[in-house]
């Protein structure tokens, strides 16, 4: 049984148009004016309403294992989550502890992500080196879809990946044709400064971003940068939240550096008078990395993002409930790290994004879909509107408003960072792989529906490696004098 939606306004990146969209065995089959339905097709009329990409959040943890817990969204509530807010294809990481076996690693996300109901991808983090390490990437590479790799440089002593790992495995990545994804805060820095704040006797929230300040971020997105730039691999900063970050990225792309950002809404929106709150519990769901930025940084950010310095928009989705928070009521640097917002992103993208003017419907399916898909080579399969691309499309309303609310999100954690925000546009129907799983507040998608997306890798781009290491030659240079 197919799927018709009619008279909707297809808005893709490129352009948007009228037209009627057919799917049927999860594809889009056909795009046109007039289309009519076959026997037993299902029928929706979206006049008035535009239908869109669905979203495709490149960086969820669900049901990771952090800080002496494990995040509370799980890849079946965690994507029921992602279809009820428009989102159908998330990118979650695999996180292996050092010296684990990072094919062994892979496996366990595999088997955690059954349950999904929306579509799934990994990128794999590289936490620790050798040779083995080195193997496993090929094999995740070449025979896994794994066309990305994670390199947190903070969370020192935990996951960090120190110089050595990060030279190596950009290395590896760029033999492979690879992209490496960072998450840029300098690991002894923030050791350091947190050391110094509790012997200060700040123990509270307010001493989570008083020991990550932006130039925590910024050192080591510059270094990261330089270091792809010497390995000449591709770069993706996750999370960038300042000024400082967005401006090494500027820097480098301006330099002819292929090097990607991506944006929080929470980044976005909020400032670090969260951690100052006088209710612990408050100030403490907002402690994630890097945290939320003196109020500056956000115009930095949104042009970041409306220039095209900043291609992607995700969430970091990472929920922990305030038991689980609790574990750092004593000590801040124990409150495990991350927020939620899968559910939110489209809906906060576009109130905050479109509806104030800061971007174009386009652009919106840009920074929440197409660019993600293109940057981790998943295009034109997601991402488009498109005969042959599969059917993950939103009916979004531009008119129907929501209050965001803990009370009322499917997100199984017990606050919400945008509590009480009003915002106007949202899906009232999600369609994924051609099926309807969610409409009107309802979601109809069984646990283990959800299918991992396997993504080719970029092809090594023979050309500019050839150039780069000319460029790095050393050509003698006959004696003479130079006065
Ligand atoms: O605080 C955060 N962001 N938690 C999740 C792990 C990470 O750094 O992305
Ligand atoms: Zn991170
Ligand atoms: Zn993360």
């Amino acid at each position: 049984m197919g799927l018709l939606v009619k008279n909707g306004k297809i808005v893709n990146a490129d352009m948007s148009f009228f037209g009627d969209v057919l799917s049927d065995q999860g594809k889009i089959v056909q795009i046109g004016e007039t289309l009519t339905a076959a026997p037993g097709d299902e029928v929706i009329d979206a006049e008035g309403q535009l239908l869109m990409p669905g979203g495709i959040d490149p960086h969820t943890h669900m049901e990771l294992p952090f800080m002496g817990t494990v995040a509370s969204d799980d890849f079946y509530t965690g994507t029921r989550a992602a279809l009820a807010g428009g989102t159908t294809t998330i990118i979650d990481f695999v996180i292996p502890n050092p010296q684990q076996d990072l094919l062994e690693a892979y496996e366990l996300w595999q088997q955690k992500a059954e349950k999904s109901v929306a579509d799934y991808s990994f990128h794999v983090a590289v936490t620790w080196w050798d040779e083995s390490v080195r193997e496993a990437m090929g094999v995740l590479a070449n025979e896994h879809g794994v066309n990305s790799f994670k390199h947190f440089m903070a969370y020192k002593n935990a996951i960090m990946a120190d110089d050595e790992v990060l030279v190596n495995s950009f290395k590896r990545a760029r033999e492979l044709g690879a992209i490496c994804t960072v998450h840029a805060e300098n690991g002894e820095l923030v050791f350091t400064l947190q050391q110094e704040m509790i012997e200060q006797g700040i123990t509270g929230p307010e001493g989570h971003p008083l020991s990550r300040p932006p130039e925590v971020e910024g050192e080591a997105a510059n270094r990261a940068i330089e270091i792809a730039h010497l390995m000449n691999v591709p770069i993706y900063l996750v999370h960038t939240s300042c000024q400082q970050a967005v401006d090494a990225i500027a820097r480098a792309r301006a330099n002819g550096q292929r090097v990607y950002g991506e944006v929080l809404p929470g980044h976005l929106l909020l400032d670090d008078s969260v951690y100052r709150n006088e209710d612990w519990s408050f100030a403490a769901a907002h402690v994630m990395s890097p945290p939320f930025r003196p109020k500056g940084h956000q115009e930095h950010l949104w042009h970041g993002l409306q220039s095209g310095t900043l291609q992607t928009t995700a969430t970091d989705h990472c929920c922990f409930c305030d038991p689980q928070k609790r574990n750092g009521i004593d000590d801040f640097t124990k409150i495990p790290n991350g927020t939620g917002g899968v559910e939110d992103r489209m809906q906060v993208m576009w109130h905050h994004g479109v509806n104030s003017g800061r971007l174009t419907e386009n652009e919106f399916v840009a920074v929440t879909s197409t660019n993600t898909a293109k940057i981790f080579n998943i295009y034109p399969r997601k991402g488009v509107i498109r005969e042959g691309s599969d059917a993950d499309f939103v009916i979004w309303n531009p008119n129907t408003t929501r209050t965001i609310s803990k009370n009322t999100h499917h997100q199984k954690v017990d606050f919400n960072i945008f509590e009480g925000m009003d915002v106007q546009g949202l899906n009232t129907v999600t369609v994924s792989r051609g099926e309807v799983v969610y409409r009107d507040g309802q979601i109809f998608a069984e646990g283990g529906r959800g299918q991992y997306v396997k993504r080719p890798l970029h092809s090594a781009d023979s050309q500019a490696l050839k150039l780069h290491s000319a460029q790095r030659k050393v050509t003698p240079v006959k004696r003479e004098n130079n006065y």
